[in-house]
């Protein structure tokens, strides 16, 4: 390629990479993902390659949150979901695991009032009787408040595993076949679903994975069965509006088959 075309293609390059403009004006508002869910990953990372503690990283991912939290409910987006702290993540060293259950406590406390003031309704998934008396009452508080709202729905998930979900869920069901209210017979795909953390609300029809991992890292792991996965390289903390923008321009653009053949 010559020097001209080289630069012509620069230029539409950053043009489909970089405004925002550009994907307001193309998405489709009449076909948006009614659930996207976010596996939120890269803070480490990004506050290593500045020379910071990974702490640090959190604390701007909050960021991060906002800022997608306020644009999916700008676009219309009517079901968030958000990989916060999974049952893997104890793993971590106790500094880092303390930090972060600070930052969600602090950050549920400081955004609730403007979530509750935007119609956000907040929920939460996961092994919540583990977590701190302090976390758990802040989460209890903003599930109650939010609880009536209509707009965007807010799932966000703390000490959540896919497999613990699928276990919770096949527990619940043995007790109810236990106390004769089901028998073994009706057990089926809506059954199950209707036992799982999110139930009444559908599979995300979008995943996005930041940080350039591919892989689902123990999230939602019934509910993604047929959800179309987008993947960045960019880091939890460098994610921005466009980028989410761009993830829902790119899923309009696929051809969703679910097994069957495209429509003509
Ligand atoms: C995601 O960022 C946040 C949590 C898992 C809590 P990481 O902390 O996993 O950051 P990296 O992947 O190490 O960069
Ligand atoms: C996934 O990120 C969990 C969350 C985003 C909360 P991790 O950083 O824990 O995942 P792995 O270890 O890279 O698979
Ligand atoms: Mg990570």
């Amino acid at each position: 390629m010559n020097s001209i075309g080289k630069f012509l293609k620069s230029l539409r390059c950053s043009f489909l990479n970089e405004s925002e403009d550009f994907f307001l004006k193309h998405i489709d508002k009449s076909k948006l993902p009614a659930h996207v869910a976010i596996i939120m990953d890269g803070n480490g990372r990004w506050a290593k390659k500045r020379g910071f503690s990974r702490i640090v990283g959190h604390k701007v991912g909050t960021e991060t949150v906002r800022k997608v939290v306020k644009i999916a409910a700008e676009l219309g987006v009517r079901y968030l979901t958000l990989y916060a702290f999974s049952v893997e993540n104890w793993q971590r060293p106790k500094g880092e695991i303390s930090a972060l259950m600070d930052l969600f406590e602090e950050m549920l406390n400081k955004e609730i009032d403007e979530l509750n003031k935007n119609d956000v309704r907040i929920m939460f998934i996961g092994s919540l009787s583990e977590l701190s008396h302090g976390l758990q009452a802040s989460i209890n508080n903003a599930s109650k408040r939010t609880a009536k709202n209509t707009g965007l729905t807010l799932t966000i998930g703390i000490n959540y595993g896919g497999r613990t979900e699928i276990v919770d869920c096949m527990k619940q069901i043995a007790r109810e076949i236990e106390e004769k209210r089901l028998s073994s017979r009706e057990i089926d795909e809506k059954i199950i679903t209707k036992n799982l953390y999110m139930s009444g609300i559908p599979d995300p029809d979008l995943l996005i994975r930041t940080s350039g991992e591919y892989r689902v890292s123990n999230f939602l792991l019934w509910e993604i069965a047929y959800s179309e996965i987008w993947i960045t390289s960019v880091l939890w903390p460098d994610f921005k509006r466009k980028d989410f923008l761009k993830a829902i321009y790119d899923f309009q653009r696929r051809k969703r088959r679910f097994g069957g053949l495209e429509e003509d």
